[in-house]
């Protein structure tokens, strides 16, 4: 039976600093009927990524701001529950990157939509998780494409014990190199260390100076910094730069929430003094390679070269508090949100 209403979570102000539930409210709404060419998609996987606050913002970037009023714009995994498209059926499961939304039923032209294996062999949330551009492919196409690892390069990750750090780390040590990872809890440090195979991992907010203690624990200097977080870190690491290193600009969640301009890196000049490039990087322009990069990934899981972890919390009403735990550092590895539909 088709749904007659849809629970969704909308834009209700912009937020200023960490999101709040004042600011992303929880709504019933009618549900309307398929149009032709388009699909209705039964949530059961919301994905919970920093790039939203972004677009909570009336920011300028790489994607239309969301609008006041509209839902809140993300990638899902879901089941086809009616078709009027000619590539799906009703059972299909379906991903729509970022181009879904924090609601329990989603209806979008089938172009926007990809079908996912539903073949036993791995549960289709994975394709929120490592084999999705949140996750496995952003550290995959950073890490080769633009950080170049070679055998014996010392590689520091920042919040290394994310989605994509996580494995931009375990990429680099494939490569051969020494890879150091940067966190905010003991637990994920020795996480990092001891379960998936880092050579060191520093807490950053024990460090006094933590520019000091990058040396200390890399004293061949860095050839490469994946960088997520931007700001201090980015400055620290900055001063640590060997001559030539890679830097790969991939996020910088420390100044998503910020509400005034930031300023900085105030250690620029150090780029110029190594001859180090910083390349900014955007997943979305390596689409047509997913299904490669994918393969590859596959092979590492199954030869258990590369091990991932989803942090899972149920029910969309939690939603708007699991997403501040990317700002307050509480989750670990991909964080997701499974809806009362989920049936695996
Ligand atoms: N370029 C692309 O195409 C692309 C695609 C996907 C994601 N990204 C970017 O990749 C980065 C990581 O995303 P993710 O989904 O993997 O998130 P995540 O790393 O799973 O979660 C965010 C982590 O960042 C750390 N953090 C949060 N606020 C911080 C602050 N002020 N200072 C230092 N660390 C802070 C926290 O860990 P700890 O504090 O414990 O370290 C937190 O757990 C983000 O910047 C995101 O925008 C880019």
């Amino acid at each position: 039976m088709s749904p007659v209403t849809n629970r969704q979570l909308y834009l209700h102000q912009r937020p200023v600093g960490i999101p709040t539930a004042d600011d992303i409210r929880l709504r019933t709404v009618d549900m309307t009927t398929v149009g032709d060419g388009e699909v209705l998609i039964e949530n059961h996987y919301l994905s919970l990524d920093p790039a939203i606050r972004d677009w909570m913002s009336g920011n300028d970037t790489y994607m239309e701001p969301i609008g006041i009023g509209e839902c809140i714009r993300s990638t899902t995994l879901g089941k086809v529950l009616e078709s009027r498209h000619p590539d799906f059926v009703a059972g299909d499961y379906v991903q729509g990157l970022a181009v879904n939304g924090w609601e329990e039923y989603t209806i979008n032209p089938g172009e926007l939509l990809s079908k996912v294996p539903n073949d036993g062999k791995y549960p289709p949330r994975y394709y929120l998780s490592i084999f999705s551009g949140a996750m496995g492919l952003t550290p995959y196409f950073g890490m080769l494409e633009l950080g170049c690892p070679v055998a014996g390069d010392t590689v520091l990750i920042s919040a290394a014990a994310g989605a994509v750090g996580s494995i931009a780390g375990q990429i680099a040590k494939l490569k051969g190199c020494r890879v150091v990872g940067l966190t905010g809890t003991n637990e994920k440090a020795e996480w990092l260390v001891n379960e998936l195979g880092f050579d060191a991992a520093i807490n950053y907010k024990e460090c006094e100076n933590l520019s000091e203690e990058i040396s200390k624990v890399c004293p061949e200097r860095l050839d490469i910094f994946f960088d997520n977080v931007g700001g201090k870190i980015l400055d620290a690491a900055l001063l640590n730069l060997s001559d030539h290193a890679r830097i790969v600009f991939c996020g910088a969640i420390s100044s998503y929430n910020a509400s005034e301009p930031v300023p900085g890196p105030y250690n620029y000049w150090q780029i110029l003094a190594h001859s180090a490039t910083v390349k900014g990087l955007l997943t979305t322009n390596y689409v047509d390679q997913f299904d490669r990069a994918n393969t590859e990934i596959r092979e590492w899981l199954e030869s258990g070269k590369l091990r991932f972890s989803e942090d899972i919390v149920d029910g969309i009403e939690n939603t708007v508090e699991a997403y501040t735990r990317l700002f307050s550092g509480m989750n670990k590895g991909k964080l997701l949100v499974r809806l009362a539909a989920a049936d695996q």
